[in-house]
């Protein structure tokens, strides 16, 4: 009998990718991965803590295995991430759940590995939360589970103190990898088929800022030489260093997409500057109207948080005009999360609940409107995919444009990993479908 590893994952792109680095290391380590987690030998859940909802999220799925291990004896369970980094949570975890055998820092995943061989020869529960900044291990090969996509770090870290994000006290400083290691990544992905890479860091505008290494979009420009097909894509950019040279290196590089996720935040300067984004509604449009210069027909996506402490309603209403003016292509909303440690937990004039409720909602249904009118438009034209993966339920391929756009279309044949073009014959909301076209 084989031994299994289930993961479990919260949280951002940064954290999908990291359940792969920790793949890889419970793979070393000689176990296989298997779908149900009541089969596995060693279940880990990497935590995020971004919202409270987030934490809650983690919580619950953690308080149900105490049926499980009591059962299990022997089965080992992990908790890691984000969520364990914060100051004392760790001591909560292990408190409310005496029966998790491992709790790891975000700057231990490095030697989870050593953690699990500690635990495999100790009754004690295993916890390492280091502080500080944390390294970047080259070592240990990430075990990738989404084909045809890959993501790379080029940053770790944030040094951006946004005042609602919790993400600067549980990543450490921002660091950033060495762009020779970053291409070398890419040019074997490449090579083992891969076809979209997306460069990944929590401003990816700021990489090797203060270093001696190449810029954000001289990485993103070398990377986009790579020989062969692919796409390359990259997150997050903070608008406040969103820059001219980007958005050319963007329009000279067929293979970079035209899309750019672009995090606004605001359409209110009093919020931009309580929130310490570091820029303005006029900074923000300024930089929209460099980019599409560049990119005419760039798409934006952007993330937008309602509620944030002070909030008026003509602050919600100046976020409301921002969404119309640009035309993002989606945006992901949030309800502000009061987050323990940051500024704006301090700060006066928390928003209630029924207010934020109701202002989300408005949000949402605007920002479902335009996308349902974008949609529209495609109907009748013909769009390259790249084919990612097939949706059972229902029983339809999938894959996106450059733009980010979501299409469902038939196939007999496994196409996932190849580029298609497909004509649109309907649309629903931000979803597409329509039939592969030969040829
Ligand atoms: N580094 C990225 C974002 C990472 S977090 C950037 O700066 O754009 C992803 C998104 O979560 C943020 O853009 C923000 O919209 C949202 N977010 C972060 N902290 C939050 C909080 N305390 N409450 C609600 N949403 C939050
Ligand atoms: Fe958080 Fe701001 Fe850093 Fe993004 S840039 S991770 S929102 S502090
Ligand atoms: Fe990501 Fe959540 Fe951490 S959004 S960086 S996993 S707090």
């Amino acid at each position: 009998m084989g031994k299994y590893y289930h993961i479990t994952t919260y949280g951002c792109q940064m954290n999908v990718h990291e359940s792969e680095k920790i793949a890889g290391i419970l793979s070393e380590l000689g176990y296989s991965p298997c779908e149900n987690i009541n089969d596995a030998d060693i279940a880990v859940f990497n935590t995020c803590c971004i919202r409270e909802n987030a934490e809650n999220h983690a919580f619950g799925n953690i308080g149900m295995l105490k049926k499980l291990k009591a059962h299990k004896k022997d089965m080992i369970i992990a908790v890691g991430g984000c969520l364990t980094q914060q100051i004392g949570k760790a001591d909560v975890l292990h408190k409310k759940f005496p029966y998790v055998d491992i709790i790891f820092g975000t700057h231990n995943l490095n030697n989870l590995k050593e953690l699990v061989q500690k635990k495999l020869k100790s009754k004690k529960a295993v916890i390492e939360i280091e502080d500080g900044d944390g390294n970047i291990c080259e070592e240990g090969k990430a075990l990738r589970t989404s084909y045809p996509n890959a993501w790379i770090n080029i940053t770790y870290g944030c040094d951006n103190f946004c005042s609602y994000c919790i993400v600067p006290y549980v990543r450490g400083r921002e660091r950033s990898r060495r762009s020779a290691d970053v291409l070398a990544e890419a040019q074997s992905l490449v090579c083992d088929g891969y076809k979209e890479i997306t460069l990944l860091g929590q401003n990816v505008n700021s990489y090797a800022k203060g270093g001696e290494d190449i810029s954000f979009p001289e990485l993103l420009r070398q990377t986009a030489e790579i020989a062969g097909k692919f796409r390359l894509r990259f997150m997050t950019s903070h608008p406040k260093d969103f820059s001219e040279e980007l958005a050319k290196v963007i329009s000279e590089n067929p293979k970079i997409c035209n899309c750019v996720h672009l995090p606004v935040q605001s359409g209110s300067n009093a919020i931009l500057k309580a929130m310490n984004r570091r820029y303005t509604v006029e900074d923000y449009l300024k930089k929209i109207e460099i980019l599409k210069k560049y990119v005419p027909d760039c798409a934006v996506t952007t993330d937008i948080i309602v509620g944030f402490p002070g909030e008026t309603e003509k602050d919600f209403t100046d976020t409301l005009e921002l969404v119309k003016k640009v035309g993002f292509s989606s945006a992901f909303t949030f309800v502000y999360s009061k987050r323990e440690g940051t500024v704006a937990a301090k700060m006066d004039g928390q928003i209630p609940e029924e207010v934020s409720k109701d202002r989300i909602m408005r949000l949402v249904e605007l920002v479902n409107s335009q996308t349902r009118e974008q949609s529209a438009k495609y109907v009748g034209k013909t769009v390259e995919i790249l084919c990612e993966d097939y949706d059972k339920k229902r029983n339809l391929y999938l894959g996106r444009d450059e733009y980010g756009r979501m299409a469902y279309f038939k196939s007999d044949l496994n196409v996932i990993g190849e580029f298609l073009n497909i004509k649109i014959d309907s649309a629903n909301g931000i979803s597409l479908f329509g039939e592969v076209i030969k040829g």
